[in-house]
């Protein structure tokens, strides 16, 4: 097939990349792709042969060529020094007004650094946050590009044409400046974290109190996802529930090791949530836990050293029926959380972020889709300066309805030696963003006290200190 040159390139044959490419040509544009290693180059080429508008070329210098100018060209490959690596390489062989695009889970700083350092070079660097797993690359993933607004007009056809669609509206959208994109799946990730561990700890208390098998267990987070639960975590949750061993045919999810890895996407949320002072308690705990889980050795040894309670049986019905609740309010106040931070990201980094647009572009295709992202994007066009969703007329009622569950579940969890971090702190961010009187009057007592650090009153303007005892 003659080219005038094609139209995409691709950097990074690897899982994401290479479904990325067959997405791409799937969607009748050209696409080149390039990896040093030559087995992923004719894997690629075998699997994209019967499309005709894909090549490979482990040179970079044949795949740089093969492009058509301006060259839109995105990278795929783990974040870190790497991404430096590959831009160092492409440089010499770039032309002013060529595109780069970063699609990998790069720290948001990193891209400013990137997009500035390039810039002075006449190449449009942009970072685009790409969600969804190798399924989601290969058939819709959501995508979340920043940068400059003027190079991305000229990947937006080819985005919005890859990425998952909505009732028809692509998950795609630019978002803002600089490293807006990154910053925006960071978050995404955060929240991910933060509703896997939710997810997790509904499993586990089902299983513990309502005894529930794996089988029932699937029936559970199936129908719920039928309902206003509707999310991808739920719906693989109910998948995984089922799923078999191909090696004991046991289930498997009871013989997958309960330590969870991570990548350090959700770290950086709370890292950067903590920097920015706006808190996301849930995310937070959803790190420490994967933290916790990978103490194994320490916790099998520490299990011996205390008497632990044994979980009171349980009504199924009464606990799936309180579990259901719970995990539904608990993903909104995860989703607040994430949504919270991003507002005021968006001040500080001045991203300009458009929160509904972010929620209507997380509807379908990214991890952490669910039924409720149509209705938090209708919350945030009715008032695009809401603090919080927790604060969303739409959402009150709902949220009132479901709180008292979450209480007793959380009663219930702690009465019972049941471990439920990610409930519990997205309960006590409730109650305490929802007080308006909260007893760290005495930390500010205290603090004046022995360092003199200086108090306001309630009843009156001013700073104040006390020589406290005298
Ligand atoms: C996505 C995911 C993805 C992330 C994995 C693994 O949106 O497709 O967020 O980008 O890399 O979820 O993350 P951890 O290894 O940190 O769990």
């Amino acid at each position: 097939m003659k080219h005038a040159g094609y139209d995409f390139g691709l950097v990074g044959l690897g899982v994401m990349g290479r479904n990325f490419i067959l997405n791409v040509a799937d969607n009748d544009f050209s696409a080149f792709g390039h990896d040093l290693d030559q087995e992923k180059v004719d894997a690629l080429k075998t699997e994209g042969g019967a499309l005709e508008r894909v090549n490979a070329s482990s040179d970079m210098k044949t795949f740089v060529q093969a492009l058509a100018t301006p060259r839109k060209i995105m990278l795929l490959v783990p974040a870190g020094k790497i991404v430096d690596t590959v831009i160092e390489s492409l440089l010499p062989l770039l032309e002013k007004n060529d595109i780069l695009i970063d699609g990998g889970n790069s720290f948001f700083t990193d891209t400013d650094r990137r997009e500035t350092y390039l810039q002075e070079k006449g190449i449009h660097f942009f970072g685009a946050g790409v969600s969804g797993g190798a399924k989601g690359a290969r058939k819709g993933p959501s995508i979340m590009p920043g940068g400059n607004k003027e190079a991305y007009s000229h990947v937006k056809p080819i985005f919005e044409a890859v990425a998952a669609k909505y009732k028809g509206e692509p998950c795609v959208a630019y978002l803002g400046p600089k490293s807006a994109g990154n910053y925006v799946k960071m978050v995404h990730n955060g929240i991910e974290y933060g509703l896997m561990q939710l997810t997790s700890e509904i499993y586990d208390v089902l299983k513990k109190s309502a005894r529930l098998s794996n089988q029932e267990l699937h029936q559970v987070f199936d129908t719920w996802n039928k309902g206003r639960l509707q999310s991808f975590l739920v719906e693989i949750s109910a998948e995984i529930f089922k799923q078999k061993d191909d090696k004991t045919n046991a289930d498997l999810i009871d013989k997958i090791l309960d330590k969870a890895k991570q990548k350090g996407t959700g770290k950086w949320t709370s890292q950067n949530a903590m920097d920015l002072g706006i808190p996301v308690p849930t995310i937070d705990v959803a790190v420490s836990m994967r933290e916790i889980s990978a103490l194994k050795e320490e916790r099998v040894a520490a299990d011996k050293l205390y008497a632990r309670p044994t979980p009171t049986q349980q009504n199924k019905d009464k606990m799936i029926t309180m579990a259901e609740e719970a995990l539904y309010f608990a993903f909104i106040t995860t989703y607040a959380q994430g949504l919270h931070q991003l507002a005021d990201a968006s001040k500080a980094y001045e991203y300009d972020l458009n929160v509904s647009v972010i929620a209507k572009i997380w509807r379908a295709g990214c991890i952490i889709r669910a039924g409720l992202l149509a209705d938090i994007s209708k919350a945030f066009t009715a008032n695009k300066n809401l603090e919080n969703l927790l604060v969303s007329p739409a959402f009150i009622p709902q949220v009132q309805k479901a709180v008292p569950a979450a209480r007793e579940l959380v009663a219930y969890a702690a009465t019972n030696g049941i471990p439920m971090a990610g409930l519990s702190n997205s309960l006590t961010y409730f109650d305490a963003y929802t007080s308006s009187t909260l007893p760290l009057n005495l930390i500010q007592a205290q603090r004046d006290h022995f360092g003199s650090h200086t108090y306001e009153r309630n009843d009156m303007d001013g700073i104040f200190h006390t020589e406290w005892g005298v």
